[in-house]
């Protein structure tokens, strides 16, 4: 019985801490993302984000990749920020702090940390649709 209490306080603490992450898909900024926030995030990703994301080269984790892209968007934007703007030292490999990206500003980092996650659930999507049409 004790331990059940314990175990209710536990949820009780965690679910009201008030900080547990939103996954970023479910974040109204991700939701109501503008055009013009797109493009500044795109323009970023085509600068730099790609040559280690399209692919997952240098050990990064591919926009193609959804089981990875799925898990990552559980960390929530705070986090996931957090590592683009200083640089991460993952498990997989090292990106550089701004994803190299050195001449952007904070808020260029912040539109492509949203954009990286627009456009893996694109091509995702793209790729789901393409594989129901063959087995069609
Ligand atoms: C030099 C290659 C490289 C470039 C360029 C790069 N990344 Fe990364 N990125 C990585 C690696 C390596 C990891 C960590 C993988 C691991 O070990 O988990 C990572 C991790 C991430 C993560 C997950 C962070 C976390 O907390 O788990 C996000 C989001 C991300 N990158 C977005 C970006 C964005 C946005 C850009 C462009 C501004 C970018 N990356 C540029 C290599 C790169």
């Amino acid at each position: 019985m004790q331990r059940l209490i314990l175990f209710f306080i536990i949820l009780l603490v965690i679910g009201c801490d008030g900080k547990s992450p939103v996954n970023i898909y479910d974040s109204e900024e991700y939701k109501n993302l503008t055009k013009e926030e797109i493009i500044v995030g795109e323009s970023v990703w085509a600068t730099t984000c790609f040559r280690c994301h399209m692919y997952g080269n240098m050990g990064a984790a591919s926009v193609r990749d959804k089981v990875h892209f799925e898990q990552l968007a559980t960390k929530g934007f705070d986090q996931l920020y957090e590592s683009v703007l200083n640089g991460m030292d993952g498990k997989e490999g090292v990106m550089p702090a701004k994803g190299t990206c050195f001449s952007c500003s904070e808020n260029d980092i912040k539109k492509s940390v949203y954009y990286i996650f627009h456009l893996a659930k694109n091509i995702q999507d793209a790729e789901l649709a393409e594989k129901e049409k063959i087995i069609e």
